[in-house]
């Protein structure tokens, strides 16, 4: 009888579903695309393919009237497309109502977002080295233009984290995230672990696939990581970008053995992206680290992502996804899109604010440098096959006031005769642990550096 009542009432359930149906039918919005690579290439397919959904969610159709490429994507039947070799012939169209940067890298794709937003039109962008190093000064132009600038295919990929942190968890205070977020690092990582394949070989295939970055140094050096690790913390602990800031050690260090220690010692290594609020600043790092291997986010494998947030209402969620390729990225390129129409009408000051936080009420607290954060350790000694070395490693360790959890000593190798000695550490500073190698590489029993392996347990 309710139902009844309601859909009789003139003036709320009919006007309202005939305004809707009409508004599919109004002038779609013009969008520009720039770039037509791995990304660019699957957001065309993706747009035309779903044109009809697409249209019946933003309200609008959008009509892909531009595309500026250098040449074309065999992947994508762009017949009938306006095509432009000059970016900026795209920016300047009129026609344009939002502006797609695919392009990446800091210099033509700062340039075309920078004069997108003069000429007063949307951008939305996956490029994360753009917004994790200039986004201040985007968003700042941005604001007093009243235009919008989105970002969610800047970070994993296919999965809407940014979307999930900024919006769907606006309630906590987030207490710390961690996440993987390269995907060729982490199918690397995967292949190596579980084919045995060389490091070389699987980054060849992950750039043919369309994963890795124009650099790939960006993605197995954690710079890539870095970037969308700096864009996650800011909108989760509502701090400026402060890419500079972060800590960055890649995984081209890692060796099979700490693989399979790792796995002997009940761990998987991957390569984390860690955020963390603590009383005296942010931890903000990227480097291999060691998981328990029953942790949901260590079975994350090949090119998927996962980032999990820890919020002091929510407690821990776990987000986990395709994180780099050509459909998936273009996934949330068109989210991104749908959002953009949606509130192109609206009030620029009533929108969800770029980093989460208001524009005016980022807070101060500082990053910590590395030697500041804290973390558990996984520690290679590779020490000559003589008594008391041992009690030597530990005496160091415990004048530091560190920790020993475990001890595993293998035998000893056949060709240089020295016995790698595996040690897990509970927490500390990284000060005292730079200290304690320090003083470990100087003794006469112990064979060249010390690998170090940061531990995080995530609970
Ligand atoms: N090179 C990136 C990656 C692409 O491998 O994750 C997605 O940002």
């Amino acid at each position: 009888r309710n139902v009844q009542t309601f859909n009789q009432r003139p003036g709320i359930a009919r006007p309202l579903r005939a305004a809707r149906m009409e508004s599919v039918s109004v002038k779609p919005v013009k969008v520009g695309i720039c770039g037509l690579g791995t990304v660019g290439g699957g957001t065309f397919n993706v747009l035309k393919r779903n044109a009809e959904e697409i249209a019946r969610r933003a309200g609008r159709g959008i009509e892909v009237a531009q595309i500026a490429a250098r040449r074309p994507n065999p992947k994508c039947d762009t017949s009938g497309a306006a095509i432009t070799a000059d970016v900026f012939a795209l920016v300047n169209n009129p026609e344009i109502d939002i502006v797609i940067e695919l392009i990446g890298g800091y210099t033509v794709a700062r340039e075309v977002v920078m004069q997108a937003i003069e000429n007063g039109k949307h951008v939305v962008t996956a490029n994360k080295a753009l917004i994790a190093v200039h986004g201040h000064e985007i968003f700042a132009r941005a604001r007093e233009k009243g235009v919008i600038v989105a970002f969610e295919a800047a970070v994993a990929g296919g999965i809407p984290v940014i979307k999930a942190i900024r919006e769907g968890l606006s309630a906590n205070r987030i207490n710390w995230l961690a996440g993987i977020i390269n995907g060729t690092g982490n199918f690397i990582l995967s292949e190596m672990r579980d084919k045995g394949r060389a490091f070389e070989d699987v980054l060849k295939e992950a750039q043919a696939l369309g994963y890795a970055e124009a650099d790939p140094t960006f993605d197995v050096e954690g710079i890539d990581a870095a970037h969308k690790l700096t864009i996650l913390a800011s909108i989760a602990f509502g701090i400026p970008l402060q890419f500079d800031k972060a800590y960055t050690e890649g995984i081209t260090q890692l060796t099979s053995a700490d693989v399979a220690y790792a796995e002997a010692l009940g761990y998987r290594i991957k390569h984390l992206g860690v955020a963390r609020r603590t009383d005296k600043g942010i931890e903000l790092r990227v480097h291999p680290t060691l998981i328990p291997a029953d942790r949901l986010i260590a079975n994350v494998n090949g090119v998927m992502n996962a980032v999990m947030v820890n919020g002091d209402a929510a407690g821990s969620t776990l987000y986990y996804g395709a994180g780099a390729g050509m459909e998936p990225t273009a996934s949330s390129v068109v989210a991104d899109l749908v959002d953009v129409v949606r509130a192109m009408t609206t009030d620029p000051e009533n929108r969800v604010p770029h980093l989460a936080f208001q524009a005016d009420a980022l807070s101060d607290h500082p990053i910590l440098p590395i030697s500041e954060c804290e973390s558990a350790y996984y520690l290679r000694v590779q020490a000559k096959d003589r008594p008391g070395v041992l009690a030597q490693v530990a005496s160091i360790l415990s004048a530091r006031g560190i920790n020993i959890e475990s001890v595993m000593q293998k035998e000893a190798d056949e060709q240089d005769g020295l016995v790698p000695m595996i040690l897990l550490t509970h927490r500390v500073a990284e000060q005292r642990m730079d200290d304690a190698l320090a003083a470990l590489e100087v003794l006469d029993d112990v064979a060249g550096p010390v690998m170090r392996i940061r531990v995080e347990h995530l609970n």
